[in-house]
């Protein structure tokens, strides 16, 4: 299904290929910190089903999976994880929810991209670059964090499954496990006992406020698939 997508991209913008390899149907949520908003906000995918999305040099934003969600034909209705009130978002998912975070032609001319635990844990999320220059390395939280979440940050749905792992700074709300006040700063914000457990599990993605290092990657004109449980 990709084939053109694979070709280098050269100022015609950046295509996203969201695809859900879920067992269950996903919503996608989408937000733009800087440009449009791509897919309207979000959108059904079917198990299987993927969605390409273009966006232009200087387009930051965040893709998430929702999960249970039930929309009425107007659009309107709940999920029970990654919720932002509506079939199209308009605004942040409510956490917890992995997040896939891009800044297309940022600094440098490069794109940085990362998969962020920061808010928590939803649903496996891999990027997978194609067709760029640089280190372009897969970058993905592919454990089921959700089966190792320590018991005072689970979520979970009606039928009592663990459908989700909130992130520490949300349950604990200290200044240590949210990196505020004194430990504001990279030198002063260490990775906490929970930040450990997330990044033991996903080595690849975000497990604290200042977790760069390790967590962030670049590529230059490049498309990215992103897939929701790769
Ligand atoms: C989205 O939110 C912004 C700011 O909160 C608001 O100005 C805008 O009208 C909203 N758009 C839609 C389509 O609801
Ligand atoms: C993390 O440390 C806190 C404070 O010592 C403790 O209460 C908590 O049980 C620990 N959690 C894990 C998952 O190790
Ligand atoms: C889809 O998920 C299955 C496990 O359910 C995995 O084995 C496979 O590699 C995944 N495919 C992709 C393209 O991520």
């Amino acid at each position: 299904t990709a084939g053109s997508i694979d070709l280098p991209n050269r100022g015609g913008g950046t295509v996203f290929t969201l695809k859900n390899n879920c067992s269950d149907t996903v919503w996608a949520g989408t937000l733009a910190g800087n440009g449009p908003q791509l897919g309207g906000g979000g959108f059904e995918l079917t198990k299987g089903a993927s969605k390409k999305l273009l966006a232009p040099a200087g387009w930051s934003g965040r893709f998430w999976a929702r999960t249970g969600c039930n929309f009425d034909a107007s659009g309107k209705g709940r999920c029970v994880t990654g919720d932002c009130g509506g079939l199209k978002c308009n605004g942040t998912g409510v956490p917890p929810v992995t997040l896939a975070e891009f800044t297309i032609v940022g600094h440098g001319g490069n794109d940085f991209y990362d998969v962020s635990l920061v808010d928590g844990y939803n649903v496996k999320v891999g990027i997978r670059p194609s067709g760029g220059s640089g280190d372009c390395k897969y970058a993905g939280c592919i454990a089921d964090l959700n089966a190792n979440c320590p018991n005072e940050l689970q979520v979970v749905d009606p039928q009592n499954n663990i459908v989700a792992c909130k992130s520490p700074c949300d349950v604990l709300n200290t200044d240590q496990y949210c990196c505020r006040g004194a430990y504001s700063m990279p030198q002063t914000c260490f990775p906490t006992n929970y930040s450990m457990t997330f990044k033991k599990a996903c080595p690849d993605a975000y497990s604290y406020a200042y977790d760069d290092e390790t967590s962030t990657f670049t590529c230059s004109e490049a498309n990215y698939e992103i897939t929701f449980c790769p």
